[in-house]
């Protein structure tokens, strides 16, 4: 039997307790690596996915982290060096925002998608890189609103760009200590955010707004936090380390397909 390609590594998840997070933190347990998660309030969440790393045999934590604000940081890295002594692997994957217009947005929601998503990111990098060693692996979800105009979706968008260029920055300062840093950006995934934005950003209901979604994919479903939990165990994995810098796509096709083709009946 091959021994588990991320078995001795540390693993750290923000935003773990539901959604792709705990999608990407049961993978990275699955593949072997012990596991810190971080959640903003739903702590009985974050300890159901404590539970389930620990059954398949890996050790983990859950850390309280509002990463809105981003000098909270530095703490919780220091509590992963307590009882680990060490990070092998940083995922920046939560986020939030308000859903609105950009004429009806306001600066605390601009700062807190921002400092979470942009403040927190470079924070934890930060914290993260004195406890790597060579191979050292960092991955931000983004979203295809980094490169596309989502109604409702601006803000976030933008600060998801800005994470983008963020990661070709800290892969060109950090490669050199053998450490890669790359994005991942998902599609439309199944998980509590994106039911949300569908209901109160585009005021559509869940199934059938779900149904067009899928009609649009050339693979014909959604994607799941499963499915973003692979691409990202590809990534932190010895196989990945001349990958670095780069914002991968994982959508099913949707955003490859030009809009043109839906003037074609039945296209
Ligand atoms: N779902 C999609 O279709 C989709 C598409 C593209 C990109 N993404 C990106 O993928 C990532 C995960 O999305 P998701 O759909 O899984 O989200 P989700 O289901 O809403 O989960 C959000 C996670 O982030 C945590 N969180 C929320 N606000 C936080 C804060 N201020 N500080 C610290 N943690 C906070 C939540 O903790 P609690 O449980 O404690 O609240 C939860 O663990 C996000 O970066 C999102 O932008 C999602």
């Amino acid at each position: 039997m091959r021994p588990a390609p991320l078995s001795g590594r540390v693993a750290l998840v923000t935003g773990g307790s539901r959604g792709i997070g705990r999608g990407i933190a049961l993978r990275l347990a699955a593949d072997g690596a012990d596991c810190v998660i971080t959640y903003r309030k739903q702590a009985q969440l974050a300890e159901e996915v404590v539970q389930a790393i620990e059954r398949g045999g890996r050790r983990a934590l859950a850390l309280p982290l509002d990463l809105a604000d981003p000098t909270g940081v530095p703490a919780t890295m220091e509590r992963v060096a307590e009882r680990f002594g060490r990070l092998d692997i940083l995922v920046a994957n939560a986020a939030a925002t308000a859903f609105r217009p950009m004429e009806e947005q306001k600066p605390h929601n601009i700062d807190r998608t921002f400092a979470i998503s942009v403040g927190s990111f470079i924070a934890a990098v930060q914290a993260a890189v004195p406890l790597m060693r060579s191979p050292g692996r960092i991955v931000g979800i983004s979203g295809i609103d980094s490169h596309q105009a989502m109604l409702r979706h601006g803000v976030l968008g933008a600060a998801k760009a800005a994470m983008e260029s963020l990661v070709r920055t800290f892969a060109l300062e950090l490669g050199p200590r053998g450490i890669t840093v790359n994005a991942v950006s998902p599609g439309i995934i199944v998980t509590d955010s994106s039911q949300m934005y569908m209901e109160r950003g585009l005021e559509r209901e869940w199934t059938p707004g779900a149904a067009t979604v899928i009609e649009m994919t050339p693979v014909r479903r959604l994607g799941t936090a499963e499915d973003v939990g692979g691409l990202v165990a590809y990534l932190v994995s010895d196989a990945a380390g001349f990958l670095t810098g780069q914002t991968i796509l994982i959508d099913g096709g949707l955003t490859m397909v030009s809009p043109m083709n839906r003037l074609k009946e039945g296209a």
